[in-house]
């Protein structure tokens, strides 16, 4: 139990994936703006001190007054159905668990066909040319973009994120005695990579665009679908928007600065009222190597960045992955990509208007006033929430019409005060701070370097924000903080003591009237995350969730039909929780507020990714991501072989279906 009561981050990975996760986080705020737990701290405190009884109450149930104050509000406004299913077992094994009653579906493998001729997967003979026409690794995203209306028959969009080299590669990693401080560890050690190698990580990387349809209520793949398309780190794309063109972003190969090759680390995404979708660059920093001056114009915002971050080869392979070679390159990621996908040969666009940040997602919404809200979080420790609000508005009636509308708008970083208020404060140059003086020449300057813009502004220092989701249905916005080990102790007072946020917390956003453009709101603490039944964890779930219902590390979510909120996580078996990642539906209205039920994991080693329905909320698309990464894992010895249990397989990431049996709504 005491190690994940007080969670020993970073000194102890077990696995690649943690170590890269670490190694990732690495980007500098050294900005002194108050982080989110001094706030938090200090609107708890003063809650406490107005709610007498209800703090006094707060500390024995694990209910936080807060919870209490905003269920009362929400009662008197009724609410959405509660959730109905049966609660699985949290639990750790070598397969995936749903709630009884539904269907989870393997719909999509690492390696499977994408097109009617592509080459099967021969897991001992990968090429890149083979994964440019299979499924990528490491599903993340999903998104489901139905044809001509229809919720059982369309697009299903999928990020994929990276690549595991030790479990993806036969007879590359192995497991070796190494001696690090005078200590002698078993340890993954990668062999030596080739260009081959590399260019098949470049091809499993980005996205994949795959027409599916229900038959007899299993859901599969259409092969020949005519929209089936993979893009990957090395597809043509354009930037857009105030950056293109710009000196900052011309390398030797483009003097234009507007033709860039590929996208990555496509965490989270998103799907457009027009049907396009949006895939968030996150933590491009890693793809690149070599060394830049310190005197160099672009070092100091990389250092924010974490650029060059060296936990990939390709710059030995290829010059503008190496940053003495190509600074600029690493200008043209960390971008928001639109892709339409109804046209398959279409150059995705990289909306630089959106900011340049490690974007986790892209999630938007078309507000009352028909201009479109797109929220994003940049998932780095101490890091920021950001909206972008266009210009123009949605034409229902005109698709094209809509097509550039994130070329033009307003970039907003959002301060949370202590006494509610979240201000969405606009990135613009040549207002406030963001003057030629302070190094920002152009709008160009300003979202190239918007982490230090929104430092400027005095932005409120995030615990991780991950997926940022608006609810159509109630005018609110979640925001999933994954986790801050860091936060120092000297950040925390007596009346919230979490100290190093090791579970995370979800933060709801309440948009004034339900004006997603609004820049003043309010906002609240849905969630502190962890298991409530330790004491100093300091949880904040219901009392009416279960031993199973509650979970750490939220990371992505999404909203069901009937506004409902459901949250999938990353990092709980890595924390020895006595459980794997899942989903979990929670209650955000009524007397349930703050109620969590449990209702599908992962096998061992995976994350939870990609939680999106279809339009009727009868199918929920899960992706499980780097499955059987857990301890010392290698192609030869995974910690499971899900989903195929084959000798000669490989465990293989994978999107399921999940549907109700005999039909209905998921929940
Ligand atoms: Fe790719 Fe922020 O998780
Ligand atoms: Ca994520
Ligand atoms: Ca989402
Ligand atoms: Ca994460």
């Amino acid at each position: 139990m005491d190690k994940f009561l007080v969670p020993d981050d970073e000194a102890e990975f077990r696995t690649l994936t943690e170590r890269r996760e670490e190694l990732e986080d690495i980007g500098k705020n050294c900005s002194t703006n108050p982080t989110m737990g001094d706030i938090i701290n200090r609107r708890f405190s003063r809650r406490s001190f107005i709610g007498g009884s209800l703090a006094v109450a707060a500390i024995s149930t694990t209910v936080s007054p807060l919870a209490l104050l905003t269920a009362e509000e929400a009662r008197a406004e009724g609410g959405a159905p509660t959730f109905d299913f049966k609660e699985i077992e949290a639990g750790v094994d070598e397969t995936h668990h749903v709630a009884e009653g539904y269907d989870a579906d393997i719909l999509l493998r690492w390696g499977d066909k994408i097109f009617a001729d592509s080459p099967e997967f021969d897991p001992l003979r990968q090429t890149a040319d083979a994964q440019s026409r299979q499924f990528g690794y490491n599903n993340d995203y999903v998104g489901f973009i139905p044809l001509e209306g229809n919720p059982d028959h369309g697009l299903l969009v999928v990020n994929h994120e990276y690549t595991n080299a030790e479990i993806m590669f036969p007879n590359f990693a192995r497991i070796e005695k190494v001696t690090e401080d005078g200590k002698e560890e078993d340890k993954v050690v990668l062999g030596e990579y080739t260009k081959e190698l590399v260019d098949i990580e470049m091809a499993a990387h980005g996205g994949t665009v795959i027409e599916i349809r229900k038959v007899d209520g299993k859901w599969q793949p259409v092969l020949d679908g005519k929209y089936n398309r993979r893009i990957t780190a090395n597809t043509e794309m354009q930037l857009s928007g105030p950056v293109a063109g710009h000196e900052r972003v011309k390398t030797p190969s483009d003097a234009t600065g507007r033709k860039v090759f590929g996208t990555l680390n496509n965490c989270a995404g998103g799907i457009t009222a027009w049907g396009t979708y949006m895939m968030a660059e996150e933590n491009f920093n890693g793809y690149f190597g070599g060394e830049i001056a310190e005197d160099h114009p672009e070092y100091k915002q990389m250092k924010r960045l974490g650029a060059p971050g060296g936990q990939y080869e390709w710059s030995k392979f290829y010059d503008r992955f190496d940053v003495s070679k190509e600074p600029n390159e690493a200008n043209r990621f960390g971008w928001v990509v639109e892709v339409d996908p109804m046209e398959p040969t279409s150059v995705p666009k990289k909306r630089t208007a959106i900011g340049r940040f490690k974007h986790e997602g892209c999630e938007s919404i078309v507000n009352t006033d028909g201009r479109v809200v797109l929220y994003s979080g940049d998932d780095e420790r101490y890091d920021y929430v950001y909206k972008f609000v266009t210009k123009g508005t949605y034409n229902p009636d005109d698709r094209a019409a809509n097509m550039d509308l994130f070329d033009e708008g307003t970039l907003y970083v959002a301060k949370f005060d202590e006494d509610g208020t979240v201000t969405w404060m606009p990135l613009v140059h040549g207002e406030g701070p963001l003057t030629a003086e302070n190094g920002f020449a152009s709008q160009a300057d300003v979202l190239i370097d918007t982490r230090f813009a929104a430092d400027a502004l005095g932005a409120t220092k995030m615990d991780r924000p991950e997926d940022v989701q608006p609810n159509p249905k109630t005018g609110k916005v979640y925001v999933m903080l994954t986790n801050n080990t860091k936060r120092k102790e000297g950040e925390i007072d007596a009346a919230n003591p979490r100290a190093k946020n090791a579970f995370g917390h979800i933060v709801e956003i309440s948009e004034t009237d339900g004006d997603f453009a609004s820049t003043k709101s309010r906002w609240d603490v849905l969630l502190k995350c962890g298991d409530p039944a330790v004491a100093e964890v300091g949880a904040s779930f219901s009392t009416a969730t279960t031993k199973n219902g509650w979970f750490g590390m939220p990371d992505n979510c999404a909203i069901d039909t009937d506004g409902r909120l459901w949250v999938s996580t990353d990092g709980n078996n890595e924390k020895d929780t006595g459980r794997t990642d899942g989903v979990w539906a929670v209650e955000t209205e009524g007397e349930g507020r703050g109620t969590s039920k449990l209702f599908f994991r992962v096998p061992v080693g995976a994350e939870m990714c990609g939680p999106s329905f279809n339009p009727t909320s009868d199918t929920f698309f899960l992706a499980v991501q780097h499955p059987g990464d857990a301890g010392l894992a290698t192609y030869e010895k995974p910690a499971t072989r899900w989903p195929d249990f084959r000798d000669d397989m490989p465990v293989r990431p994978a999107v399921v279906a999940v549907t109700r049996q005999g039909g209905g709504k998921i929940g």
